[in-house]
């Protein structure tokens, strides 16, 4: 399969790609680094990263930003560019790719949201809400694909190696390479319309 990995450089991305390097040809994707350079914030650079890319067989997006910050602090701006970067930056990814698969037998998409849709902690309600934006919006888009193309959402917890970089203890979280085990089920198995939570695979 050839694979599109949004974030490719990242925690969560560069486990990914470990997982899925030495069965497929995967193309590493990131707004400064990897194989093609793009802006998930710009529908534009979405576009022109699917022009770049030609033919593809699935997209993993392991990539986007939202706001932390306690409610009466998140501003317009915060609320907005959360939802531009990591909700409307993952659901362009699959506006401007379906027209870009090379066979949608069995292609996917997989996005990715996080734990914080679930339980929510003081601090999260931007982050809460661009996380069950997404998790509704692969359910419902999951429904009007064409010729069955999948689409999925995986939901992480804390990653372990994210909380050792915060200095709070990553035995609190999950390894990114568990996190990768959820991704590879969703590109190379059955599901559609789900958000697979990576606690199922840890
Ligand atoms: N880490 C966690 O504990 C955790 C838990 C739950 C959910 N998540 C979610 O998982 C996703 C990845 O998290 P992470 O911790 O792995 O992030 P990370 O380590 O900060 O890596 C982010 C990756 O995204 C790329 N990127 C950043 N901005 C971009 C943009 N505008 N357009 C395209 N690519 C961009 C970066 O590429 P460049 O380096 O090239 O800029 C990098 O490869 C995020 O959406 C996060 O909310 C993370």
């Amino acid at each position: 399969m050839t694979i599109l990995l949004i974030g490719a450089s990242g925690t969560i991305g560069s486990a990914v790609y470990d997982a899925l390097a030495g069965d497929h040809d995967v193309v590493r994707v990131g707004r400064t680094s990897g194989d093609i350079r793009m802006d998930m914030e710009s529908p534009e650079s979405i576009r022109d990263m699917y022009e770049e890319a030609g033919a593809f067989d699935a997209v993993a997006c392991a990539a986007g930003n939202a706001a932390f910050n306690p409610l009466d602090e998140l501003s317009e701006d915060d609320f907005g560019r959360s939802i531009q970067s990591k909700l409307m930056g993952q659901v362009n990814l699959v506006r401007y790719g379906l027209p870009h698969l090379g066979n949608p037998r069995n292609a996917s998409f997989t996005l990715v949201s996080g734990i914080l849709s679930q339980h929510p902690m003081p601090g999260s309600a931007a982050i809460s809400m661009v996380n069950g934006g997404l998790e509704g919006f692969v359910r419902a888009a999951a429904l009007d694909t064409p010729d069955g193309v999948r689409v999925n959402v995986v939901s992480p917890p804390w990653v372990s190696e994210t909380l050792e970089e915060m200095g709070e203890d990553p035995s609190d979280g999950v390894p990114a390479a568990v996190v990768a085990k959820a991704y590879v089920d969703s590109i190379t198995g059955s599901a559609s319309g789900d958000v697979l939570d990576v606690r199922d695979y840890a």
